[in-house]
C-alpha cells in the first residue's frame, strides 16, 4: 500500500506555543483513549453497532449483482441523503472524473457514470432528468430507515417519470432499493412490488455505512475496486485498535481533537489540497458533526452539551477566502490538511521571462510544485501565528488509501465520542427535524409537532425587514 501518515508536529505546544497540545495533557487522556479503543474492539463483538465488521464482508453476491446490472447500463443515479449518499460521493469524486468511465489520472474504468440526487430542489431534479438516457440508467434508492422524506419524494417523482417514459414493466427493472433487511416502508414496498434490493446490515448507521452495500454497490457499478477499498480499511482498523498512542493515528487524532476542544479550540477545519477531496471533506463534516454534537448527561463534570464544529475548506482556493480568519482571528480552531503527494497528472507553467518579468520565477514550475509551496507556506504561517495544524499526507488517491482514510475517520469519531461521553451512533437532533416536517406535511402520527410549530408562529414576535 502507498503510505498515509498523520504529521502532528505543528500541534505540539513546543512548536506552536500556547494553543498547542502539551504532552502531559495528552498523557492524561490515555485512559479515555483506551476506553475509546476498547469500545472499537467491543463493537467487533456487538450486534448493535457493526460498522467495524464491514471490511470483512464477503463481496461475492454483491459483485455478481454488479456484473449483471452493469450490462447495458451507462448511468447510475444514487437517490439518498446524508449518510446514504455522502460517502459514495466522497469516494467517487476522489477517484473518478465526473463524466464516469475514467479515473482522475486518465486510466479507463469499466463502469458507469454516477449521479447523485439528494436535495428536494426541483431544479436539480429537472436538470438531471433532462439529460439522462433513461433506457440505460439505473436508479439506486438508498435509505436505511426507508422513510426519509427527501429520498422517498425524489424516488416517487423519478419513478413516475420513468414509468411514463418506459412503461411500468421496464421501469420496475430500472430500480435497485438499498434499505434495512427487514423493517421500514421501503422494504415493505420492495416485498410487495418485487423491486430488486440490497441490504444495509443491521447495526450500521447512515454515516458509518459507506463500506456496506450503501457505498459499495454504486462504487462497484462505477468500475472501482471495492475489495481494495475494504483492504485499506482493514489495514487502518488493525492500527486503530493499538492502545499505544504512538501506533494509533486515529486514536491520536481523536485525543488531539478532544484536548484542543477542552482548551477552547472547538472547531476543526479539514482542508484538502486536492479538489477531488472536497466531497470527502463534506463526508467528514457530517460524520464529525452528527456523531459528536450531542447533549450528554454522563460527563463527570456535568457538561450538558458537546459540539466540536467541523468545517471544510479547499486549498489553495480558500487561502483566498477563509484563511485570513484562521491566521489572524481568535484562535478557536485547529486545521487538518490533506496533502496528496502524487496526482498522476501535471502541468508546467511556461517560461514567463519577457512575458511577465516580475513573475518570471513561477515559470518552469509544475502545478504540483506550486501547490506544495502554497501548502508549506500556509502551514508555516499558521504555526508562526500560533494556530495548531496537522497534516494527513497521502501518497496517492487509490481505492486502498480511500478505504484507509474512511476507516481512520470513522474510528477516530468513535473514539472521540467515547472520550467526549456522547453516543456517536445516534442523531436525536436530526430525528426531531424530520418529525416536524412529517407533521407539517400531514402525517397524523406527528400532527402535534405541526401544532407546536403553528402555535409558535402565532405567538412569537416576528422581526422581518425587507431588502427591497
Ligand atoms: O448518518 C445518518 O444516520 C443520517 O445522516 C442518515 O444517513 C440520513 O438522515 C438519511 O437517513 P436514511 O438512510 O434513513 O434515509
Amino acid at each position: 500500500m502507498k503510505r498515509i501518515e498523520y504529521d502532528h508536529s505543528n500541534l505540539s505546544r513546543d512548536v506552536v506555543g500556547l494553543h498547542g497540545v502539551h504532552s502531559p495533557d495528552l498523557a492524561a487522556l490515555q485512559s479515555g483513549l483506551e476506553s475509546g479503543v476498547d469500545l472499537l474492539s467491543e463493537l467487533g463483538q456487538s450486534e448493535d453497532i457493526t460498522f467495524v465488521d464491514l471490511p470483512d464482508q464477503d463481496l461475492s453476491e454483491l459483485l455478481m449483482q454488479v456484473a449483471a446490472d452493469r450490462h447495458g447500463t451507462t448511468d447510475l443515479v444514487v437517490i439518498g441523503i446524508g449518510g446514504s449518499s455522502l460517502g459514495t460521493r466522497a469516494v467517487y469524486h476522489a477517484l473518478c472524473r465526473p463524466e464516469g468511465g475514467v479515473r482522475l489520472d486518465g486510466a479507463p474504468l469499466e463502469g458507469c457514470r454516477l449521479h447523485f440526487l439528494e436535495n428536494v430542489d426541483p431544479v436539480d431534479v429537472r436538470d438531471l432528468l433532462d439529460r439522462l438516457p433513461l433506457a440505460t440508467t439505473l436508479f439506486n434508492v438508498v435509505t436505511k430507515s426507508g422513510n426519509t422524506i427527501e429520498t422517498i419524494s425524489l424516488f416517487a417523482i423519478v419513478r413516475q417519470h420513468v414509468v411514463e417514459a418506459l412503461g411500468a414493466e421496464a421501469a420496475q427493472d430500472r430500480f435497485v432499493l438499498t434499505t434495512d433487511p427487514e423493517a421500514g416502508p421501503l422494504r415493505s414496498l420492495a416485498r410487495r412490488e418485487g423491486f430488486r434490493t440490497l441490504s444495509v446490515p443491521p447495526g450500521v448507521g447512515g454515516r458509518f455505512s459507506v463500506l456496506s452495500a450503501v457505498g459499495l454497490y454504486p462504487l462497484a457499478m462505477a468500475g472501482l475496486d471495492v475489495a481494495t477499498l475494504l483492504r485499506g480499511a482493514v489495514r487502518v482498523r488493525a492500527r486503530s485498535l493499538e492502545r499505544d498512542l504512538e501506533d494509533n493515528a486515529a486514536g491520536l487524532f481523536a485525543a488531539h481533537q478532544v484536548q484542543l476542544y477542552r482548551q477552547g479550540l472547538d472547531q476543526v477545519v479539514l482542508m484538502p489540497y486536492a479538489s477531488a477531496l472536497l466531497d470527502f471533506g463534506r463526508w467528514f463534516v457530517q460524520l464529525w458533526a452528527e456523531s459528536l454534537g450531542k447533549r450528554t448527561s454522563h460527563h463527570p463534570d456535568g457538561v450538558e452539551a458537546v459540539g466540536p464544529t467541523p468545517i471544510v475548506a479547499l486549498g489553495a482556493i480558500d487561502q483566498h477566502s477563509q484563511l485570513q480568519l484562521y491566521m489572524e482571528g481568535p484562535v478557536r480552531r485547529s486545521l487538518l490538511f490533506l496533502d496528496v503527494e502524487h496526482t498522476g497528472v501535471d502541468f508546467t507553467v511556461p517560461a514567463l521571462r519577457g512575458f511577465m518579468d516580475s513573475l518570471a520565477h513561477i515559470g518552469g514550475h509544475t502545478l504540483t510544485d506550486i501547490r506544495r509551496a502554497e501548502l508549506q507556506g500556509v502551514r508555516e504561517g499558521l504555526t508562526e501565528a500560533g494556530v495548531p495544524n496537522a497534516t494527513l499526507r497521502i501518497s496517492r488517491l487509490t481505492e486502498e488509501s480511500l478505504g484507509g482514510l474512511l476507516y481512520f475517520f470513522m474510528a477516530a469519531t468513535t473514539i472521540a465520542g467515547r472520550m467526549h461521553h456522547v453516543d456517536p451512533f445516534n442523531q436525536p437532533g436530526v430525528e426531531l427535524g424530520k418529525r416536524f416536517a412529517h407533521g407539517l406535511l400531514g402525517r397524523d402520527k406527528e400532527s402535534h409537532y405541526a401544532d407546536r410549530l403553528r402555535h409558535a408562529i402565532d405567538t412569537r414576535t416576528r422581526s422581518v425587514t425587507p431588502l427591497f
